[in-house]
């Protein structure tokens, strides 16, 4: 380490730790760190097919890549797993197999003593790659999900799931079910971004440890679209977002499964999980493997494809989930194909009505999360989802949202209370966390994370129209917007509702103490341990007199 990075290591570990003891929602100065690690951290190698955390330890048919999602009310909890070996096959491939056995999930109040049953619902899919180059395509292994309803509150449940027919089971494995009044404290893990490398399992390995009461994930999973079809690290020309290894996919649900099966993980959509298939289905793997409590009239635990044929509201693209007496938590997407991001869009419009049903005094905290950021002082992705913010800003302000949360670019970087880029205590606290381990790509110059500041400039500043080749069908064309008193389409300076950034790897948990005070805490792991580099205090006491949130 060459004595500059030292230096850079050393100031960065002296204001983290000021940073750690001090920091309030009241502006302060921008605090920018911006070397902390160095070139080969930087990287967070990417694991090999072999590595231990993705061994299939499942014989024929037992359970495994189990996980829990939190179905919208103390009440009911949904399990996940799969079942039998994702094929990677040749040719046109053969329609999704459908399972002739009921698999079943029990549960119970004691380990041995798992007296109910509940009956679950098992389906697969297939990722088709044959249109795309003669690629070979995947047929997933069986899917099942099992809501499991009736919970009583504050109870600490065991379960496990299998196949009655085969007897074939899981291990049991317990979680807690939250109160059905008031759930203070609550504490919430937040990651994004995470793909499968080196850094990955130290994020996930920190969350393990904290066990929060659950986890948001907040898009990009396993990257397998970052792999070839034949499992090399990759992209090709024109095939981004349309060829993958989809057994990440299955390697992803089992280095997760440690955390997942004792609290629930909580997924939105990001780029990566779109995976264009030839006949226009998309998140295919994303919407059979990771269910979420949809909205609609009649609860089911199957996942509904988002396809042409049955676009959205009935679908696992936005959702919304309730801790009782606590918070009330909003999943939102960035990627819809073809969508507008307009007011007359279904999601627009969904959330609309889910925001005025939203009742504060049950649901104090308000808290928004999805994949790209509205806010960001990065220059990756910077501004990429200007037509999105536009609409949707507006909205997240006027009910009074306290957090926005998100990932894709990939550092940190907090805010202070902000609405279109310009400090108001009676916005909300946006932070992106897009650091949970997403590898960088050896050989290419594609670093893990974005260290590059929007101040340092960019091909785009000039002219941002060179952005809008063509719409990529997830994201409309961007909307360019100019804040001249800060530079122009690039800022010229870290912006002054920026509280705190710093490339570096990392989660963070989300700890609401009560109806007015939470303490965030992010957690940086790139060096091995984990340590504090950033927290908050944050305070609604602070917004007294804002309008939207009486
Ligand atoms: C960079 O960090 C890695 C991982 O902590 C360490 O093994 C390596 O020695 C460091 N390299 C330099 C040049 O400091
Ligand atoms: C639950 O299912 C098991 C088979 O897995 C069966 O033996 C048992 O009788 C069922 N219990 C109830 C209460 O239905
Ligand atoms: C989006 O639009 C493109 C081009 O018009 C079309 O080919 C594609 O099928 C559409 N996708 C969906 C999901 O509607
Ligand atoms: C809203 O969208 C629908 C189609 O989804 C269209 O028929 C209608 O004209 C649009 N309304 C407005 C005001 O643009
Ligand atoms: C946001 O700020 C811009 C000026 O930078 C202004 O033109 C626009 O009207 C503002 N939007 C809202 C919703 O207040
Ligand atoms: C909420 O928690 C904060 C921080 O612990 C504390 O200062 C405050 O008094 C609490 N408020 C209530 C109403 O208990």
């Amino acid at each position: 380490m060459a004595r500059g990075q030292v230096a850079w290591l050393l100031l960065g570990v002296l204001v983290a730790a000021a940073q750690a003891s001090l920091a309030s929602t009241i502006p302060a100065k921008p605090v920018s760190i911006s070397k902390s690690l160095n070139e080969s951290q930087n990287i967070g190698k990417s694991l090999p097919d072999s590595a231990p955390v993705f061994a299939d330890e499942a014989a024929g048919f037992q359970p495994e890549q189990i996980h829990l999602t939190y179905w919208g009310t103390p009440s009911k909890m949904a399990v996940t797993f799969a079942s039998g070996n994702g094929q990677i096959v040749m040719g046109e491939p053969p329609a999704a197999p459908v399972a002739t056995q009921e698999a079943q999930a029990q549960w119970g109040f004691k380990a041995d003593k798992l007296s109910k049953n509940v009956t679950c619902v098992t389906s697969s899919y297939v990722q088709n790659q044959w249109a795309f180059l003669k690629s070979p395509s995947y047929v997933s292994p069986y899917l099942t999900s099992c809501l499991m309803t009736g919970l009583p509150s504050n109870t600490m449940i065991y379960y496990r799931v299998g196949w009655p027919e085969f007897d074939s089971w899981s291990k049991v494995y317990n979680f807690k079910t939250y109160s059905a009044k008031r759930n203070f404290p609550f504490k919430v893990g937040v990651m994004a971004d995470l793909g499968l490398s080196t850094q990955t399992l130290g994020v996930v390995k920190t969350l393990s440890k904290i066990q929060p009461q659950v986890v948001l994930n907040i898009g990009d999973l396993p990257y397998a679209d970052n792999y070839l079809p034949n499992g090399k690290e990759g992209t090709i020309k024109g095939f981004k977002y349309l060829l993958s290894f989809q057994p990440r996919w299955d390697f992803f649900g089992r280095m997760m499964e440690e955390l997942a099966t004792h609290v629930p993980v909580m997924t939105s959509t990001g780029n990566h999980e779109i995976e264009f298939q030839s006949d226009g289905t998309v998140f295919a793997a994303y919407n059979t493997r990771y269910p979420v409590p949809q909205n609609r009239a009649k609860v089911s635990p199957v996942p509904n494809r988002f396809t042409k044929e049955e676009p959205s509201p009935d679908n696992n693209m936005y959702y919304s989930w309730d801790v009782p007496g606590t918070a009330h938590f909003i999943a939102l997407t960035s990627y819809i194909p073809n969508d507008t991001f307009t007011t007359n869009t279904s999601q627009y419009k969904w959330l609309e009505a889910n925001l005025a049903k939203v009742d504060r005094k049950q649901t104090p905290w308000l808290i928004v999360y999805f994949h790209a950021p509205f806010v960001s002082s990065y220059e990756a992705s910077f501004k990429q989802v200007e037509c999105m913010r536009l609409t949707y800003e507006p909205l997240l302000y006027k009910y009074g949202a306290d957090l926005v949360l998100n990932g894709h670019v990939h550092a940190y970087e907090r805010f202070y209370n902000n609405y279109n880029y310009t400090l108001d205590k009676c916005g909300p606290v946006h932070i992106t966390i897009g650091c949970g381990g997403k590898p960088g790509e050896p050989g290419s110059g594609v670093a893990a994370l974005d260290t590059k500041f929007i101040e340092e400039g960019s091909f785009f500043c000039k002219d941002p129209t060179v952005l809008d080749i063509k719409p990529n069908l997830a994201q409309p064309l961007r909307c360019h917007t100019f804040q001249p008193e800060r530079g122009g389409m690039c800022w010229n300076k870290q912006p002054e509702f920026s509280a705190y950034r710093e490339p570096t790897f990392g989660a963070a948990t989300l700890k609401l103490l009560n109806e007015t005070h939470a303490d965030w805490k992010f957690y940086s792991t790139a060096t091995g341990k984990s340590v504090v580099a950033d927290s908050v205090v944050i305070n609604k006491l602070d917004q007294t007199g804002c309008k939207n949130r009486q």
